[in-house]
């Protein structure tokens, strides 16, 4: 499975005026959609039928380990996430021992996550975020942040503009390949014919 994919996107996602450095304040803050994402933003993903459904700020420390959690109730989805500073901030994704058990939680926006103990889990990979880099949320995963700058990330929750439906990783993919950044394992499936 894939767990996360940069992307280079040509039009800026966030107003010049929205004040970006007020996400700060708090560790996770709820941002009207309609107040930070330009209109030509927008206008993208409506050309790929995707609508964003949420936009949260998380904001980081120096020298934070998140908890190991998935958002929501896990699954397969991604997110869109957009990261300011963080410098060598690494999002890693784990597998679960058998036996594990969540434990639920609601932040302070009003959503659900669950989180596993450390020993539970396996660590499968792990990844510096960019501006911007599909995320799979639905997967165990934490971020840690060393001492080197502070991190905030702005997160888009993606749905499908006509069913509503959650977009998986998969899918996110197909809808973003003309704006995905050549990495390992997304060679093209056939070989170019050399001149
Ligand atoms: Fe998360």
């Amino acid at each position: 499975m894939i767990n996360f994919l940069d992307l280079q996107i040509p039009v800026h996602p966030f107003k010049d005026d929205y004040p970006i450095d007020l996400l700060k304040e708090k560790r996770h803050i709820k941002i009207n959609f309609e107040d930070i994402l330009t209109e030509k933003f927008i206008n993208l993903l409506d050309t790929l039928s995707i609508k964003v459904s949420l936009v949260e700020s998380f904001y980081s420390p120096k020298s934070i380990i998140q908890p190991i959690h998935i958002d929501s109730k896990g699954g397969d989805y991604t997110k869109l996430n957009f990261v300011y500073g963080g410098k060598d901030s690494l999002m890693h994704w784990y597998k679960l021992k058998e036996g594990s058990n969540a434990i639920s939680h609601i932040t302070d926006i009003g959503t659900i996550y669950a989180t596993y103990n450390r020993q539970d889990c396996i660590i499968l990979e792990s990844h510096c975020i960019k501006f911007p880099t599909l995320i799979q949320a639905g997967v165990p995963h934490n971020v840690t942040n060393p001492p080197f700058e502070d991190r905030l990330c702005i997160s888009l929750f993606l749905r499908d503009k006509n069913t509503n439906e959650i977009i998986d990783m998969k899918n996110a993919i197909h809808r973003f390949q003309n704006y995905l950044v050549p990495q390992m394992g997304l060679e093209p499936t056939k070989p170019t014919t050399s001149t």
